[in-house]
């Protein structure tokens, strides 16, 4: 058994990112940019992706000062603007070393009103396009990939994924089915792609701050913080943290994971004072 040589466990060197190539999708707001920017103040080059040209741009202008990011303007449930993604990924040398599939929707409706438009562009978005998104990058992904430090896909899923949504009040049933579905997707991938020295695994988060919580945040917010056992949301620093370890020396060995990161909502039933 090797115990470790002199430097082996360096923080440094157990979770530096620094020269990777990684496409973040949704990369323009909230996780996304919290992640693009983790990743780029460490060292790794970065590409975001996401509908919007005016927020591709406004996020660009501030990731620039940290390393060497572009953006992209494409559609992940398009499929000629996957391709063109797909193409400028490739054009890249060395390959792409972390595919995090960040980019979501969501629509909450009473289930009488749910629209079945609304509920396919969830799943659309949340669990067919990172699966294609992630078949149609095997090859970029396969370049970069070594046995010793495999390629990283990561999955943003949800808790809403793991249990019934805590925010009852805004039903969400296509989003939690698609989360679910991701989780499962990240297994059956994991296992699939391992041969090609590519670990899958999937984040779970919680409640963090972004446009997508924007709403849930001025309503719910004490209800969120009530039924976290820690009574607070998320913080970047704590989504930024489990990602920096899935895509260094560190995650390697992690793979096929649904990882909460939740402040332990996911696996509490809660602790509100029913009292009126
Ligand atoms: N915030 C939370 O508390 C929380 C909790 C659990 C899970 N999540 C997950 O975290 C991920 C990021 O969400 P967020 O909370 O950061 O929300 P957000 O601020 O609304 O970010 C969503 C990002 O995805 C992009 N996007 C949406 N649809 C897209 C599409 N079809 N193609 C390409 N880009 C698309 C958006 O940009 P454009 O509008 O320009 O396309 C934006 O950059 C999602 O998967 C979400 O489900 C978030």
């Amino acid at each position: 058994m090797n115990p470790g040589s002199a430097g082996q466990f360096d923080i440094e060197r157990l979770f530096s990112v620094a020269g990777k190539l990684a496409l973040v999708t949704g990369g323009s707001s909230g996780l996304g940019l919290m992640m693009a920017k983790g990743l780029l103040q460490n060292g790794a080059r970065v590409i975001i992706a996401s509908r919007k040209q005016e927020k591709c741009d406004m996020a660009l202008s501030e990731l620039e000062q940290y390393g060497e990011c572009s953006a992209m303007v494409a559609d992940v449930t398009n499929t000629e603007q996957r391709h063109a993604l797909v193409a400028q990924v490739q054009e890249q040398a060395g390959g792409l070393s972390i595919l995090i599939n960040n980019a979501g929707a969501n629509w909450g409706a009473t289930l009488e009103d749910y629209p079945d438009a609304g509920f396919a562009k969830v799943i659309d978005t949340n669990l067919n396009a990172v699966f294609s998104l992630t078949r149609d990058l095997i090859p970029a992904l396969t370049t970069a990939a070594t046995e010793q430090d495999p390629a990283r896909v990561i999955n943003i899923g949800s808790m809403d994924g793991l249990q019934v949504p805590i925010v009852q009040r805004v039903p969400t049933f296509a989003y939690s089915a698609s989360k679910a579905a991701l989780h499962h997707l990240t297994r059956t991938l994991a296992v699939d792609l391992a041969a090609k020295h590519i670990t899958v695994n999937a984040v779970a988060p919680g409640f963090f701050e972004s446009r997508m919580t924007d709403y849930v945040f001025a309503h719910f917010l004490k209800d969120i913080e009530d039924d976290c056992p820690l009574h607070r949301v998320g913080q970047p620093e704590e989504i930024v943290g489990i990602m920096i370890y899935l895509v260094s020396r560190a995650g390697a060995y992690t793979n096929g994971t649904v990882i909460p990161v939740d402040g332990g909502t996911s696996i509490s039933k809660g602790k509100r004072d029913w009292t009126e």
